[in-house]
């Protein structure tokens, strides 16, 4: 025993547990062997910042979506992959409409909470690694904040080039964002401060998720402003074409696929990506 976290599935097991929670499905937590436990992700910060946000809402139905949800899945269109599908909660209503959706996640335990759920269509692994399985893609959701996983300036080309190289001509790009600079709070302003000074993004957020003994590897996940994000994708095969911010800090940035070979460009740049060193 160290007092660090055994690294683990956090995401899985606490997608567990609140699944555990919402329908009386497998062992519950509880508070001295009664009472439900309310099921909490802990997110630190490499500033000492601790935050905790109750799992629940990742298995939300539409009913208790926030409104960009609405309009993100409206705007689907053609064989979608949603990248980072968690609990599902997006996938199944897809799924409803007819849409062809496949769910990708990294975490096996949530995987298979979706597929409990009835999402039908479910790959583990990252993006990257998706390429060689040959499927191709008209809308790529990065919903939940996952616009996140664009990582930063060293990442993001690498991330961009695996979508296009995944991606059928004219496809899109549909991914929730948080513009994170409209805050006055000393700690989140100190904390854009010092990643500018260590040639970061303000927003680039270095990470550890917990979960009772469980813990991540620390990574990064970006909030990024609209501005940033215009910045990130130039170059890419990637065009920014749509910032929709009806609700500000929140926004919606949709991406098109630029020009034919688009998709050839991008497995062309994931090739040289992996012969770099990237994921
Ligand atoms: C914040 S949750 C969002 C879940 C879901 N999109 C939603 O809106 O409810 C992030 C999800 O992305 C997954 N994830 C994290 N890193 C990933 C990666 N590199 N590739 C694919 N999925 C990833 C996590 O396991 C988790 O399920």
């Amino acid at each position: 025993m160290t007092g660090e976290p055994r690294l683990g599935d956090v995401f899985g097991e606490l997608l567990r547990d609140a699944y555990a929670v919402h329908t009386g499905i497998g062992p519950r937590p509880l508070v001295g062997g009664r009472l439900p436990r309310p099921v909490i992700e802990i997110i630190e910060r490499d500033d000492g910042l601790v935050n905790g946000a109750p799992a629940a809402h990742y298995l939300d139905g539409p009913e208790h979506w926030q409104p960009y949800d609405h309009r993100a899945v409206d705007r689907t269109r053609g064989a979608t992959l949603d990248v980072g599908v968690g609990g599902g909660r997006i996938a199944l209503v897809l799924q409803e409409r007819g849409v062809p959706v496949t769910g990708l996640d990294t975490s096996p335990g949530a995987l298979r909470v979706s597929r409990h759920r009835g999402v039908r269509d479910l790959v583990l692994g990252t993006v990257d690694e998706h390429v060689g399985d040959g499927r191709r893609y008209d809308t790529f959701l990065l919903l939940g904040n996952n616009l996140g996983l664009i990582e930063g300036r060293e990442r993001a080309p690498a991330f961009l080039a695996a979508l296009a190289a995944l991606a059928r001509p004219g496809a899109q790009v549909i991914a929730h964002g948080t513009d994170p600079y409209g805050t006055t709070d000393p700690v989140h302003t100190g904390y854009h401060e010092w990643n500018r000074q260590r040639g970061r993004l303000g927003g680039q957020l270095r990470l550890r998720l917990r979960y009772r003994e469980l813990g991540t590897e620390w990574f990064d996940y970006l909030v990024c402003s609209a501005e940033e994000l215009a910045e990130l994708v130039r170059g890419t095969p990637w065009r920014l074409t749509d910032v929709d911010d009806r609700d500000a800090p929140y926004y919606l940035a949709t991406l098109r696929l630029a020009g034919p070979g688009g998709g050839e460009r991008g497995r062309q740049a994931v090739i040289g990506a992996r012969g770099a060193g990237g994921r």
